[in-house]
């Protein structure tokens, strides 16, 4: 018999940003396909609702509080998961803030350009740094960044956001070449508009913009991009890292 390599049966998976939206998506697909999923957020209520839910269909997972912009915090979090569990086969980094939208670069305060930068990119790469030595030693490990259109095109009046979303992309082409030999392996996803709580106070001029540019005329939905990460974090995806892959219905087709 072919062996399904896009089951996560046995599997330990850590979902940051689980609380809701393509995270929540993502935990509960990556749940459905065997996974034991680890749910993470900053928000206990959201945390609560998607393990009810996926324990609820017969699935497993947990939660944790968590807080990607704590460097102490990811680190902790990421050395007890692994000291319960043994292992971490793979981490979906899908927790993130826009920070200011339809803002001229200098209009906005260096308060206000750090946090993005702080939770999107150095959260992004605390995560990475704390998964890396144990996946390495297991010769296997699945690492998934949820960065954005806007790190690739840059969308205007979003310059803190595009900035660490750019900065991931980077990041994940130098590390996987790092760690190509070893059977880790990194990739990034970059979604245009998605139906999502982190668009409900972008203004309406940035809104109308971003599905502007996309051809299939709408905007996309949760489901949609957990499709892709499951893909993405699991045996499946096993001879493309460092790759910046798309769900942006045909806006990014390079
Ligand atoms: N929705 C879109 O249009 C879109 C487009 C491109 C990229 N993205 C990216 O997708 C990812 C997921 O966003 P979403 O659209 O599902 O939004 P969302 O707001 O529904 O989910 C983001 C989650 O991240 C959590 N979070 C925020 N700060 C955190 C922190 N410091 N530590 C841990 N968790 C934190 C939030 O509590 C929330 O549950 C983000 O990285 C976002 O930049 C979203």
């Amino acid at each position: 018999m072919t062996e399904d390599l896009i089951s996560l049966a046995g599997q330990i998976s850590v979902v940051t940003g689980a609380a809701s939206g393509i995270g929540r998506a993502s935990a509960i697909l990556l749940a459905r396909r065997g996974a034991h999923v680890i749910a993470l957020d900053v928000n206990e209520t959201g945390l609560k609702s998607v393990v009810d839910e996926i324990k609820s269909s017969g699935a497993s997972a947990a939660y944790h509080l968590f807080d990607l912009g704590s460097e102490e915090n990811v680190r902790q979090r990421i050395k007890a998961i692994e000291k319960e569990h043994g292992r971490i086969d793979s981490v979906v980094n899908a927790g993130g803030i826009t920070g200011p939208t339809g803002m001229q670069t200098e209009d906005i305060t260096w308060e206000q350009f750090l946090k993005p930068l702080t939770i999107d990119l150095f959260g992004a790469i605390w995560i990475t740094q704390a998964v890396m030595p144990l996946m390495k030693e297991r010769k296997y490990g699945r690492i998934v960044q949820v960065v954005s259109i806007a790190g690739k095109e840059g969308n205007p009046g979003m310059s803190p956001y595009n900035t660490a979303k750019a900065g991931l992309i980077g990041y994940v082409k130098g590390v996987a070449k790092e760690a190509a030999a070893s059977g880790v392996v990194i990739n990034s996803l970059a979604p245009a508009v998605i139906r999502t709580a982190i668009n409900e106070n972008t203004t309406e001029d940035t809104m109308k913009y971003m599905i502007s540019r996309i051809p299939m005329g709408r905007i996309g939905e949760s489901e949609e991009v957990a499709e892709m990460i499951a893909f993405m974090a699991s045996p499946a995806c096993s001879f493309t890292t460092g790759f910046t892959f798309d769900i942006s219905g045909g806006r990014a087709t390079y």
